[in-house]
């Protein structure tokens, strides 16, 4: 059976240790009872989070995460049904993108947005198996 897999990306508004230690409780324990996995990968100047369920649930949970203060300018990416969960075992794993491609400078310039969905999800391939 199929899942729906939601990807966006936004800037934080407001980001620091504790904001950032609150949406991942909130995350995982509303992501656990709603059967949602996936990622978040953040740094100071970007979000790029992965969200993985049934359909009705991933578009719910992204309508408030849309309507959520602690981010601006949030822009969905990929939403499409796919065969497999990437995270099976996370209610919402933290990557904090240590090791990650696009300097702060390109992700102003908008690199995210003009990237294919192919591109995409392979940053979270990379980070499911890390
Ligand atoms: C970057 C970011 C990621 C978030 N990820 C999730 C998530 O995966 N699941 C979730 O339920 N809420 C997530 N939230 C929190 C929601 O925006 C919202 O605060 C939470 O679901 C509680 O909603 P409620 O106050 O309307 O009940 C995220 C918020 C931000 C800023």
């Amino acid at each position: 059976m199929g899942v729906f897999q939601l990807i966006y990306t936004s800037r934080p508004f407001g980001y620091d240790l504790n904001v950032l230690a609150n949406i991942l409780a909130t995350s995982r324990s509303r992501n656990a009872r709603d059967d949602i996995t996936g990622a978040l990968i953040c740094r100071a100047d970007v979000f790029l989070q992965l969200l993985e369920g049934p359909k009705g649930k991933v578009q719910a949970t992204y309508e408030r995460i849309c309507d959520d203060d602690r981010h601006v300018e949030v822009t969905q990416l990929v939403a499409e049904d796919v065969p497999d969960r990437l995270f099976p075992d996370w209610a919402m794993k933290h990557d904090p993108a240590v090791s990650w491609m696009w300097s702060p400078v390109e992700v102003h310039m908008g690199a995210l947005q003009s990237a294919s969905a192919l591109a995409i999800r392979e940053i979270f391939v990379r980070s499911a198996v890390s």
